[in-house]
């Protein structure tokens, strides 16, 4: 089915954890493919995506999809007051981050573009906690203490919810999201640097409908 084209409307960051149980982080090489890539995650029922900008396609992909009606395409692995506004200018709806920084809050702010800034341990979850961030990724979340880690911060920082990201799997996936501190997770998985290369639209399709599914 060939996408539609839209006015973008703003989306809080609740709205976009809340959209479904798992948000694909890309990795994509060659901008051509983010059209057909967008098109099977879509048909696999995922509309929101991030686009990490680790590779040089990355913000001519976000563009070449920031205008299809019912996506959300965010920009991932945001290091600097520069890729925010890089990001912003290229059509990402939101941003996320692997860590924060008082320059990366203080530019999402400035481009009004919603933010998840990640955290790893109790002290960064608080400092974003005392910047209104009640919503954060949790990353690296296998490496930082998984699931673990999560139930134990739960207690003092319960007004908090997470996107872990990071070692998160099709094997793990649900075990996270059964926890009552986790919105949504992030992944890989569903459509991998290599399975994007090899422009298996089909098999990205049925990891979208398998995550889409998940609980
Ligand atoms: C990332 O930013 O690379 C994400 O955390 C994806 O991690 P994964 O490849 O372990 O899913």
């Amino acid at each position: 089915m060939a996408a539609g084209w839209g006015v973008k409307v703003s989306i809080s960051v609740k709205e976009i954890c809340s959209n479904g149980p798992v948000i694909p982080v890309i990795e994509i090489d060659d901008e051509a493919n983010a059209l057909p890539l967008v098109e099977a995650l879509m048909a696999g029922g995922i509309n929101v995506v991030e686009i990490t900008l680790r590779t040089p396609q990355a913000l001519p992909a976000i563009k070449a999809v920031s205008q299809i009606k019912g996506l959300h395409v965010g920009a991932g692995t945001l290091l600097s007051a520069d890729d925010v506004k890089k990001a912003k200018a290229a059509g990402a709806t939101f941003g996320v981050s692997p860590g924060s920084t008082a320059e990366l809050i203080e530019a999402c702010e400035g481009e009004a573009l919603p933010f998840l800034p990640g955290a790893a341990t109790p002290s960064e979850v608080a400092n974003l906690k005392s910047h209104g961030f009640e919503i954060q990724k949790f990353f690296p979340a296998e490496a930082a203490g998984g699931r673990p880690m999560l139930k134990a911060i739960a207690g003092p920082l319960q007004e908090i919810t997470f996107c872990p990201t990071g070692g998160v799997s099709p094997e793990n996936a649900n075990d996270y999201l059964a926890l009552p501190n986790v919105i949504c997770v992030g992944g890989s998985w569903i459509a991998s640097r290599k399975l994007i290369k090899d422009q298996a639209w089909d098999i990205i399709e049925a990891n979208a409908k398998a995550a889409s599914a998940l609980a």
